[in-house]
């Protein structure tokens, strides 16, 4: 069976993501970080008893700030695709928590990455990034016309580096 991750399951794309891919037969496995509140309302329609043999979803708690939990994961299922759809998504508040952002949406493509290379080197990965880092430059966007006008946006390009060097 075709097997996925998925970080950010529990937000949007992320969810539909999921939908999309259990409806295609994978095997799916999302990253949920642990939190007082549940917070996965968007998956709770295809969540099933993790204890029932046919489940084709299965959550384990994890953080893009954290790569033991990263390396573990995607080492112990050796995914055959990994969508990281995780971020701290929201550009506004990256101007509240600059450092956590970066953190999180540039750096967390580096652990991934590094997971990945050292654990399931066939694994192919995707990320989302954002048309914000072009500014306000339409389409087409070519890479000197990036223009970052927020924290958020400006954590991409590391990310982006990190995939053209691979
Ligand atoms: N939805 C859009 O219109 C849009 C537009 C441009 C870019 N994007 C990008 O696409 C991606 C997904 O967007 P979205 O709208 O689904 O975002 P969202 O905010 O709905 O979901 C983000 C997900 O990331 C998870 N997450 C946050 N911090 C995390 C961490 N430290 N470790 C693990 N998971 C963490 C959240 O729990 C959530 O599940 C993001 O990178 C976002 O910036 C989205």
């Amino acid at each position: 069976m075709n097997t996925a991750c998925i970080t950010g399951i529990t937000g949007q794309t992320g969810s539909y993501l999921c939908d999309l891919l259990l409806s295609k037969g994978y095997k799916v496995y999302g990253l949920k970080r642990r939190s007082s509140s549940l917070n996965t309302e968007r998956i709770d329609h295809v969540y099933v008893d993790p204890h029932i043999d046919s489940n084709k979803l299965e959550m384990v708690y994890g953080d893009l700030a954290d790569y033991s939990s990263l390396a573990s994961w995607i080492g112990d299922i050796k995914p055959d695709l990994f969508f990281n759809m995780g971020a701290q998504s929201h550009v506004r508040v990256s101007f509240d928590i600059p450092e956590y952002t970066m953190d999180v949406t540039g750096t967390g493509v580096m652990r991934v990455l590094e997971a990945i290379r050292k654990n399931s080197p066939k694994t192919k990965f995707l990320t989302a990034s954002s048309s914000e880092m072009f500014g306000s430059q339409p389409p087409p966007q070519a890479p000197a016309c990036l223009r970052r006008r927020a924290p958020g946006p400006r954590c991409r390009l590391p990310a982006r580096c990190e995939r053209r060097s691979r």
